[in-house]
């Protein structure tokens, strides 16, 4: 019932020449029709934001920011806003990554500002959250990402919500090699689609909830078949297009 989404986040990574390579070798390896069960989206470093959307223009994948500004505009040098990211041609924004909370010090309160953000300029906020090992080996792992995602979504109705895409992505899993097993990321899964159902249950059933961490062309089909993963937010097997056309086929 929810139509499965794979997103490829780049991080800072690939210069013009090897993201046209990328890009094309994906746009093709996706053209199928299998594929017309997944949705599939890239999210390159901003400043080639343009020229990758321009090269998918005629194709059904989605191109998304690695995060943008809460603000609309204005003296907030370095920064991009919602506005902007879809005059480039984004459709989906990442916001809350790991990596932006742990080194660039983003708080749950600037996620729900950018979440706000990106849904009043129509585009679609793809909202991370994930806990530190320190805290699953204190038991804490499903009270720390319920709340972070409460933050996150705090204030939306039922049907902004239905235009949030949820990534589960445990830090301890983020470019290490150690997946969550498929029984441990399910369990996290059916505990944010509950924190989802108390929200709004309809829009619960509708928002697709990804997983991310370590998403490989092996572990793919098994972390998919679970019942609450509806995809997978992947990096650095998103910079090979065979694996990342693998990943988006285990998807489909
Ligand atoms: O946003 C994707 C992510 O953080 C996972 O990265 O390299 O473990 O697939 P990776």
């Amino acid at each position: 019932m929810r139509k499965a989404l794979v997103i490829g986040n780049w991080k800072m990574n690939g210069l013009q020449a090897r993201n046209a390579e990328l890009v094309a070798a994906v746009a093709s390896g996706v053209a199928d029709e299998t594929f017309a069960r997944v949705d599939v989206g890239v999210c390159p470093p901003f400043i080639y934001l343009q020229a990758v959307a321009q090269q998918l223009d005629d194709t059904a994948i989605a191109v998304g920011a690695q995060n943008m500004s809460q603000h609309a505009s204005g003296a907030y040098t370095g920064e991009v806003s919602a506005e902007m990211l879809v005059d480039a041609g984004c459709r989906l924004v990442i916001l809350g990554h790991s990596e932006r909370r742990s080194l660039f010090a983003e708080t749950d309160a600037d996620v729900a500002g950018k979440v706000n953000a990106a849904l009043a300029a129509q585009l679609t906020p793809v909202v991370c959250v994930g806990e530190t090992l320190q805290q699953r080996e204190a038991g804490d792992a499903e009270s720390v990402v319920s709340e972070q995602l409460l933050q996150a979504l705090a204030g939306l109705g039922a049907e902004a919500l239905e235009q949030v895409v949820v990534a589960y992505e445990p830090v301890w899993a983020i470019g290490t090699g150690l997946t969550a097993s498929p029984e441990q990321a399910q369990e996290i899964h059916r505990a944010l689609r509950k924190v989802l159902n108390g929200l709004s249950a309809e829009a619960a059933d509708k928002m697709r909830i990804l997983y991310g961490g370590s998403v490989n062309a092996a572990n793919a089909d098994a972390l998919f078949a679970q019942p609450d993963i509806d995809g997978g937010l992947i990096g650095g097997a998103s910079l090979k297009a065979e694996d990342f056309i693998a990943i988006c086929r285990a998807a489909a």
